[in-house]
């Protein structure tokens, strides 16, 4: 029984291109320091007016960049409650305008089986055609990774529930440049609204990393969003890239999470895919020998000379100090230096099939930090079997 509901949305969009000059590149660990201002390069403005009635929706946006001054403006919205956002297979196909939209969704009370395979699909498509893996794994992780188990209560204890998608969380500095990840996935959003964006930031981070040429990972979904920005976590659950101690740092917001040194290794695996931009982190180059012709946006640095295959070369590479136009940031660096993460560093660095399997397990748990799912025991579209 669809019930539908009104949402008006008047959104005003300004964003500033980065201007930030390019830090220096001489020093000894082959990153350069962050710059605070560098981090306002992402920040955008967004003003929303809105009203709501319980009956319809229609949501108008008006988008205004500096970049490109392009206007835009697009009915969106035509949302589903609860109840039949459950019925199976009913793909509902939305208008896919694209572009990211911060506005509080009806709340979505878990994910359709159906959709989620064909969303799975949709990120496999984009995959190919934009190269985005890491930007996308990064999402998911960002997500999930403001999860605090001292905290009992959802959504208050953080973790994998979709508040990353407001622009109050986008603006915390650690998530510089996941506001490009959002604008990816969003006409996928649009089209599956049996899909939350708890579910589809997980989905698209596993798949990407599947696609990537990595393990399978045992995910399953079902994910509940929250429902409105004053539900997103404080700023500052997210690891620091150069902390003056970076064993101590990794293991105050990792044990935080309830992972432990093995997970914090194996996670850190992840950057075998990606690169770091000066203009978002503050860390990395501008460009090296192997990002400046992209593919995908070109530039930044990467830890790993193929930098969207997913392989054990991450370890490698530290281990061998290989190249300077490889990034190692001071908590990559660590891993080989701290006494109990060095154990699984050396194995991981010597045998890619024990990385693999352990990174499965650990990029599983991570996705479901926090997370509240509905059914409670989650959905599984796989069966074990291959996508
Ligand atoms: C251990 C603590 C970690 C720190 C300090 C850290 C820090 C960073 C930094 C500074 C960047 C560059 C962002 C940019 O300039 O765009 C980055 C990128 C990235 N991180 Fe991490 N990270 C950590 C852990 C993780 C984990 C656990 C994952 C996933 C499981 C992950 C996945 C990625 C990916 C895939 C990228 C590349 C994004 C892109 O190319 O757009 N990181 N990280």
């Amino acid at each position: 029984m669809a019930d539908p509901v009104v949402a008006s949305h008047l959104s005003l969009v300004l964003k500033a291109p980065p201007t930030i000059s390019s830090p220096s590149h001489s020093l000894p660990q082959q990153h350069s320091k962050p710059m605070a201002s560098s981090l306002n390069s992402a920040a955008s403005l967004r003003l929303f007016v809105s009203s709501s009635s319980s009956s319809s929706s229609a949501a108008a946006r008006l988008c205004l960049r500096s970049t490109s001054l392009s206007f835009s403006s697009s009915l969106k919205s035509l949302a589903f409650s609860p109840l039949s956002r459950h019925k199976r297979g009913s793909a509902v196909s939305m208008s896919s305008t694209g572009g990211f939209s911060s506005v509080a969704s009806p709340k979505c009370a878990a994910s359709d089986p159906d959709q989620l395979k064909s969303a799975r699909e949709d990120i496999k498509e984009l995959l190919k055609s934009k190269f985005c893996h890491p930007i996308l794994v990064r999402l998911g992780w960002h997500d999930a990774g403001t999860y605090n188990k001292n905290i009992e209560e959802w959504p208050r204890r953080g973790g994998a529930n979709g508040s990353l998608r407001f622009e109050v969380e986008l603006k915390h500095a650690a998530n510089a440049g996941l506001v490009n990840a959002l604008n990816l996935i969003q006409h996928i959003k649009d089209k599956y609204s049996g899909v939350t964006y708890a579910d589809l930031f997980q989905l698209a981070s596993a798949t990407a990393i599947e696609e990537a040429g990595g393990p399978k990972i045992p995910m399953k979904y079902g994910r509940v969003d929250v429902s409105g920005p004053n539900e997103c976590p404080e700023e500052g659950r997210l690891p620091a890239a150069g902390p003056p101690s970076p064993a101590d740092h990794l293991r105050e917001v990792f044990y935080r999470m309830g992972l432990n040194d093995k997970e914090i290794v194996a996670l850190s695996g992840a950057h075998t895919l990606g690169r770091s931009r000066p203009e978002r982190s503050g860390w990395g180059k501008p460009e090296t020998k192997y990002t400046k012709d992209g593919p995908g946006a070109p530039g930044g640095q990467s830890w790993t000379v193929q930098w969207l295959k997913f392989d054990n070369s991450y370890f490698k590479d530290i281990k061998a100090k290989r190249d300077e136009d490889l990034l190692v940031l001071p908590t990559d660096a660590v891993l080989f230096e701290d006494p109990s993460f060095k154990v699984y560093a050396e194995k991981y660095a010597e045998d890619q099939e024990t990385f693999f399997k352990d990174y499965a397990e650990a990029h599983a748990k991570l996705s479901n930090l926090g997370a509240k799912f509905n059914p409670p025991e989650g959905i599984v579209l796989d069966d074990g079997a291959a996508p």
